[in-house]
């Protein structure tokens, strides 16, 4: 009998009586709430977000050896992820470019990551070149008047992380995670401190583990390995925790920031005992939960809805229509107004939308998406939800992870030819809203949400 048949009958025994419960908020009190609320963050921030990895050249000499190596390499070595090629939209080169398309949109603010392996290619050899020029992106960026949130990590690992014989064993749970992860914030934060106030340790790790650990899509790309994504989120919330404490003794006045998934979810069909959505919720909330008290700003985000259930689930990306992004999620603006109300209540800190985008080739589409989506930030504003932030993803199209080039987020895109920054007319449209300071149309699903409870 394979060794993990006995666990079929089990887990449909927890799905049929409902063991998956729905995950306890952490209990704050009033006035550990009100003191969150005086966190003096400035204006509300106008933003776009990107990432090294789907954004970075190598700044290779034609056939010349690569400086660095993730866990992402192997992947597509192994022939499980699209190419990505060694230019990508060429921002480590071309970072001045960028620069100017965000002056031109008129953000306040720009998430970006460092990419650990650039930094680090071998354990403890540090790449001294690679941390100045991310302290020169940040100087650049301040001298345009544009405020640096900096992620230290986004999706990717060094290749020495991933043990491809041990996959157990791999990123967050290589026996030397915790001691290199924090040599490796307490190398690039005291460097880049002086210019910047916005730390995110970790992008998007709930969604991260669930994919490395459940569906087997990404490094080190095992699945339904429970256990182990237990452990992972464990072994993350932990390492998050270090770098938020290293952050901190570094400059006091930084501001910590999660930057979590957090689709919104409801009850789907054959799901008699929740089993499913107390799932979905637990892996909103489970990474969160541990860490939430270490963060100055709760940020997170947001994409689409969908329901919880064996059938829903199945049929993720197989959505067409004006409802749907080009990637099959679901289109929803009301889910990101239910999502900020519910986090508030959970956790009752600032909030930041840390990424809110479309993958669509029809820009109106776009345009529609980020003012309904925006909208929905403003009507939880006005209903007294502290939102402090709003990021689009992207600025330009670039590498979008198993999609590879296909899905195209980006409010510009890059001309092959001269690297020129091409924005769309979504870019112009997104610019006249912060211009504006929002929008003028709060669409009714949006509206009815406040109605609702949850
Ligand atoms: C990630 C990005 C990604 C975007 C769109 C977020 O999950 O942080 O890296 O490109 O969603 O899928």
């Amino acid at each position: 009998m394979p060794r993990h048949l006995h666990l079929i009958p089990l887990a449909a025994l927890a799905f049929l009586t409902g063991c998956v419960t729905y995950p306890r908020a952490p209990k704050i009190t009033p006035p550990e709430r009100a003191k969150a609320s005086r966190i003096e963050t400035g204006d509300f921030a106008w933003g776009i977000s990107t990432s090294s990895w789907q954004y970075e050249n190598r700044a290779l000499k034609p056939g010349g050896k690569l400086p660095f190596r993730t866990d992402w390499d192997i992947l597509m070595e192994q022939g499980k992820a699209p190419t990505r090629g060694n230019t990508v939209v060429m921002s480590w080169s071309e970072f001045d470019k960028d620069v100017a398309a965000l002056k031109k949109i008129g953000v306040t603010h720009y998430r970006f990551s460092l990419e650990w392996a650039r930094i680090e290619p071998q354990p403890g050899r540090y790449d001294e070149a690679a941390i100045a020029r991310y302290v020169e992106m940040t100087r650049r960026l301040q001298a345009a008047d544009i405020e640096p949130v900096v992620c230290l990590w986004h999706f990717t690992f060094p290749d020495w992380l991933y043990d491809t014989q041990n996959p157990k064993k791999s990123n967050w749970l290589h026996p030397e995670a915790d001691t290199r992860w924090q040599a490796y914030v307490n190398k690039v934060v005291p460097r880049l401190a002086p210019h910047v106030r916005y730390f995110a340790p970790q992008n998007e790790p709930n969604g991260q583990i669930a994919t490395a650990y459940l569906n087997g899509q990404w490094p080190p790309a095992m699945t339904a390995a429970f256990g182990t994504y237990a452990a992972a989120v464990r072994a993350s919330a932990r390492q998050f925790r270090q770098a938020a404490a290293i952050i901190k003794r570094h400059r006091a006045d930084a501001i910590v920031m999660s930057v979590q998934a957090l689709p919104w979810w409801s009850d789907g069909w054959l799901d008699p005992t929740r089993a499913a959505y107390n799932g979905m919720m637990r892996m909103n909330f489970d990474h969160l939960d541990r860490i939430w008290d270490v963060c100055d700003i709760i940020g997170f985000n947001y994409y689409y809805s969908q329901k919880a259930g064996p059938i829903s689930a199945l049929g993720l990306g197989s959505h067409r229509g004006p409802n749907f992004t080009e990637m099959g999620w679901d289109i929803d603006p009301a889910g990101l107004y239910k999502q900020i109300r519910l986090v508030d209540r959970r956790y009752g800190k600032p909030m930041m939308i840390t990424e809110n985008g479309i993958a669509t080739a029809d820009d109106d589409q776009r345009k529609r998406y980020l003012e309904e989506h925006i909208a929905a930030v403003q009507q939880a504003r006005l209903d007294g939800h502290d939102v402090r932030g709003y990021f689009v993803w992207s600025l330009l199209d670039n590498y979008e992870w198993h999609y590879g080039y296909d899905a195209t987020f980006g409010l510009g895109k890059m001309n092959p030819r001269t690297h020129a920054r091409e924005l769309k007319p979504s870019a112009f449209y997104y610019r006249d809203i912060i211009r504006r300071g929002g929008v003028r149309d709060i669409p009714s699903a949006v509206l009815k949400a406040r109605g609702g409870k949850r």
